[in-house]
């Protein structure tokens, strides 16, 4: 693989509200402050809110680049912190199921905006929807966010299972948030000894959150979480060093394009022949 290509990470969950949009800003954050050129997609399209937890005035979304033609640099936002947000359009329900042509205009889009950036983080929705799934298989990491309810823990490994079967996405990276260390440890053991069970998958334990008070007064102040906040800031920035120094996934060779292209494919997979001839024609 050649790594000059930008490096694609998503990170979805199985169950709504366990942490993903609080770990894609600060993860975009360090990578920014390690020098990393990154670009933030919000793909919880149609309740998008990576601008509400950063506080940023947005001028369009997602929406403007599949209704209107918009260019992809008047509707980025540039953050403080160092790093570029693609808004994902909120209250917009017909964002919520991207048909074929919406999913190729992003990857075109996609595509030749990320000659640009060394990292493009991908913030998606909860759950086992078309978009998760059709983001997610589109990175060349897939990281999934949990915390130990056991709710949170089978959804999880739901997310796992259909995006292994179904997408042929086998390595996930796995956080851990809202617990401690062993709490932490005991919740990715479950999750591990299940996935070793039934599925084909390799998991990649990279580390625990902390839950502090500190991570929801950040977020109603709409900013991120800085160092002499509380341990959290520090501590985020040690597990996210190690996300980073994690070596590329060589088995998902062939760069940005190759990851939407076969993300594309799986779903014209899905759908009767002609349609798909029409859609990419
Ligand atoms: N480590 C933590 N400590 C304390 N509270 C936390 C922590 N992580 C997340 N939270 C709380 O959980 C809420 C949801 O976080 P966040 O919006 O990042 O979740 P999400 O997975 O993106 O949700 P959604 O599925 O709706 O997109 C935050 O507003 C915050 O109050
Ligand atoms: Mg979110």
């Amino acid at each position: 693989m050649n790594d000059s290509t930008p490096r694609v990470i998503s990170v979805s969950s199985g169950k709504g509200g366990v942490g993903k949009t609080f770990v894609s800003v600060h993860l975009a954050a360090q990578a920014a402050r390690m020098g990393k050129k990154v670009l933030l997609i919000d793909a919880d399209l149609g309740l998008a809110n990576v601008d509400v937890m950063l506080g940023l005035h947005t001028g369009g979304s997602i929406r403007n680049l599949l209704a209107d033609d918009a260019a992809l640099e008047d509707l980025i936002v540039h953050c403080e912190r160092g790093f570029d947000v693609l808004p994902g359009g909120s209250g917009i329900y017909e964002l919520t199921n991207l048909n074929v042509t919406e999913q190729q205009t992003i990857l075109d889009t996609l595509r030749d905006a990320g000659k640009d950036y060394d990292l493009i983080l991908i913030d998606t929705a909860a759950g086992i929807g078309d978009n998760v799934l059709y983001f997610a298989s589109a990175a060349e990491t897939a990281v999934v966010v949990l915390t130990p309810d056991p709710t949170s823990l089978t959804d999880a490994y739901a997310l796992i299972k259909v995006l292994s079967q179904q997408r042929d996405v086998h390595r996930f990276m796995v956080i851990i948030n809202q617990t401690d260390e062993i709490d932490g440890h005991i919740t990715f053991k479950r999750l591990l000894s299940v996935a070793d069970r039934y599925l084909d998958v390799y998991l990649d334990y990279i580390g625990f959150i902390p839950q502090h008070p500190s991570v929801r007064q950040a977020i109603q102040q709409q900013r991120l979480l800085t160092d002499s906040d509380s341990a959290v800031g520090p501590h985020l920035n040690r597990l996210f060093n190690t996300l980073l120094s994690r070596p590329r996934d060589h088995s998902r060779s062939g760069g940005l394009q190759f990851f939407w292209e076969r993300s594309l494919s799986s779903t014209l997979d899905e759908i009767p022949a002609e349609a798909a001839q029409g859609a990419s024609s």
